[in-house]
């Protein structure tokens, strides 16, 4: 038999196994200045249409089943930027502080913030402090936002805490560093999706990334809709999570 493909026929996306939504996605939003770059523009309007797209992907979250979602707004070596880029940085995080923040509350979003306040201006503090505030309650997603952040900077600050604290260093283990790490309280991703095709980590949740599933696309952030990370999700329900170990153990245990 053959098979006719009609041309004007949409295909239907494909479903998404409920049973298989990882529960916390991180993403490196990358690819705003290429995306800007391909249309003639400047590089702070991709920065620009990645603020607009990322509204998108937190709906698109809600929507699938995911409970985490942690976003790299701005990263500890972000700084070493032009002084306008950097500017135009923290713009867009203050009219999201400023605009996007009740939209989140009235939708059930919880702000979380990873990352350090030090080098960050004191009103841009003061509104991050009062998001997390505002929000603490809510529960149909958390948005964890990774702004001022590295994983270097966070493992160090973990270990001057345990070494202030005086733990005998028999007693410091994996449990221990992770409940000193910004994401404290927060599983580790399962997902780490990246956008623009760059193979790199570029310091983003080192620790709590031992054993994320990776997924990279080569679609610019501002590019990566809802139908871009269903397909991100769909290929994580297909991988086999052995985290070190053989299937037929895996399957023992599930
Ligand atoms: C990387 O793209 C992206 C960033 C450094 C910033 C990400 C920021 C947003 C998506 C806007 C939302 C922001 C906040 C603060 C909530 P790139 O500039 O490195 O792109 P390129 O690799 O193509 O140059």
């Amino acid at each position: 038999m053959v098979a006719v493909i009609r041309d004007n026929e949409e295909t239907p996306a494909p479903a998404l196994d409920p049973d298989r939504i990882p529960r916390h996605v991180a993403i490196i939003m990358d690819g705003n200045g290429r995306w800007a770059k391909q249309r003639g523009l400047p590089r702070t309007e991709g920065h620009r249409q990645g603020k607009e797209n990322l509204r998108r992907i937190v709906e698109a979250c809600v929507e699938f089943g995911v409970e985490i979602l942690t976003i790299y707004a701005f990263s500890t070596e972000n700084w070493e930027r032009p002084p306008s880029e950097v500017n135009a940085l923290m713009s867009i995080l203050e009219l999201v502080l400023n605009q996007e923040v009740k939209r989140l509350h009235k939708n059930g979003v919880r702000v979380c913030h990873i990352g350090k306040m030090d080098g960050v201006a004191p009103h841009l503090q003061e509104k991050i402090r009062k998001a997390v505030e505002l929000t603490r309650n809510n529960d149909r997603l958390i948005l964890n936002v990774a702004f001022n952040y590295g994983g270097r900077d966070e493992i160090v600050h973990a270990v001057q805490e345990i070494v202030r604290s005086g733990m005998p260093a028999e007693e410091i283990t994996d449990e221990v560093i992770s409940q000193h790490l910004y994401t404290r309280g927060i599983p580790d991703p399962d997902l780490i999706i990246r956008t623009s095709g760059e193979l790199r980590v570029s310091n983003f949740l080192i620790w709590q990334g031992a054993y994320s599933e990776y997924y990279v696309t080569p679609v610019y952030w501002p590019d990566f809709d809802k139908e871009e990370l269903r397909k991100a999700l769909i290929e994580y329900g297909r991988r086999r999570r052995r985290f070190g170990k053989i299937d037929e153990q895996v399957e023992q245990e599930s």
